[in-house]
């Protein structure tokens, strides 16, 4: 390797932000074996347990017989095939929405659909803690990038009267990925409507868990009219990949033929297609609700034991649980130790959060037992307590 990118390397390493992989044996479950070691899932955003899901899997296998295992082309070439418009309509079914376009991921989703709808002389709001592929998609576009302080709307309202000229785009998480806490969609919504700005809502984490069968923030807060692009995975609650927007039929086609992610791709193989298919209809199930109701449960009876503790948990509903710890070192330090004692949570620092709020970022799934979860929380608060956290 050259020696600049050799020097780069180490000071990441000085720095003691080095990065590396774990290896998961098996299928995602709650119990695995993790880089040898059996652990306890706390880190995984197969919140609603899907990915290995009997009906997903025989959903996929079933494609791969009829379709093969590739697209062989971008969507607009030869990679439509009829599972792409068949996951298209139940999407806007499932959103209710005009149309539907599918992306190979999240990230993809965000870069392609935000810079092909604003570009340079347009103004982008986006909350201070939007993931960070919303940040690369404003980047791409060129757009004029207004951060505004997390979920502060009176902010937000502040910043559009001085800068919203031209085309305006607010943008926002649903449900924060590192936080857990979920967007003030009513009053943004109310922003985008006195601007006359478009709004764009990253369901990532919101999607197959939040409101009425699952079907997100938005329509949790009733403001699904006011968001002209509804965003969302199918890697996390739904246990398969890829995304999508939810938006009208005229936005579908602007960025059909806009959206560089989706356009210059090959697109998603059948067998993921149909895992999809098969999660939106198990989300909308009793057996996806019984799941949902599961998750609250677990993720109410984390995060109370965590306060209870007394560790800094920031209030919150979601099953994303951040305790928050500050130093980075102390951060990974806490998660190693707590894998030592068979707990697998991740520890998270910059650049992923902001300097100095660095934590173990707690998700729950439903397929946790509350007596895992218990004796998690006494492997937590030992660790807490050997490190001076607690
Ligand atoms: C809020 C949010 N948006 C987008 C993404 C990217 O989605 P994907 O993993 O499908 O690329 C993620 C995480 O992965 C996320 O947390």
């Amino acid at each position: 390797m050259n020696r600049t990118l050799q020097s780069e390397l180490q000071e990441i390493r000085s720095l003691g932000l080095l990065r590396s992989t774990r290896l998961i044996k098996g299928s995602q479950r709650a119990n695995v074996s993790c880089n040898g070691r059996d652990v306890l899932m706390l880190c995984s955003n197969n919140y609603l347990g899907l990915a290995d899901h009997p009906a997903l899997s025989a959903a996929s296998i079933e494609a791969i017989e009829r379709y093969g295992t590739s697209s062989g082309a971008s969507r607009l070439v030869s990679g439509t095939m009829e599972l792409h418009e068949e996951l298209e309509r139940a999407v806007a079914l499932f959103k209710k929405s005009e149309a539907a376009l599918i992306f190979n991921s999240g990230y993809a989703a965000n870069t392609g659909i935000i810079s092909a709808l604003v570009g340079r002389g347009d103004v982008v709001f986006s909350d201070r803690l939007n993931h960070a592929s919303i940040i690369d998609g404003i980047m791409l576009s060129g757009a004029r990038l207004v951060r505004y302080p997390h979920g502060d709307y009176t902010q937000l309202g502040k910043l559009m009267e001085m800068h919203a000229k031209g085309r305006s785009l607010i943008v926002t998480d649903g449900v924060f990925s590192m936080d857990g806490d979920i967007a003030p969609l009513a009053e943004i919504a109310e922003l985008k409507r006195r601007h006359a700005a478009l709004l764009m809502v990253d369901d990532a984490h919101g999607s197959g868990v939040l409101g009425e069968n699952g079907r997100g923030s938005a329509e949790s807060f009733g403001v699904g009219d006011d968001v002209d692009i509804l965003m969302g995975t199918f890697g996390k609650a739904f246990g398969s990949f890829g995304a999508y927007a939810a938006i009208s039929a005229e936005l579908r086609e602007l960025l059909l033929n806009r959206a560089r992610s989706f356009i210059f791709s090959t697109s998603l193989p059948p067998s993921v297609l149909a895992a999809s298919l098969a999660a939106i209809e198990l989300v909308q199930s009793n057996e996806g609700e019984k799941l949902r109701d599961k998750l609250f449960s677990n993720s109410s009876f984390f995060r109370k034991s965590l306060i209870e503790a007394g560790f800094i948990v920031p209030t919150g509903s979601t099953q994303i649980v951040p305790l928050i710890i500050g130093s980075a070192a102390v951060a990974m330090q806490f998660s190693e130790a707590l894998f030592s004692e068979g707990y697998f949570a991740q520890g998270i620092r910059p650049p992923t959060v902001p300097a100095g709020t660095s934590r173990l970022r707690f998700t729950l799934m439903a397929t946790h037992s509350q007596a895992d979860l218990a004796a998690a929380v006494e492997g937590i608060c030992r660790v807490g307590s050997t490190l001076g956290v607690l």
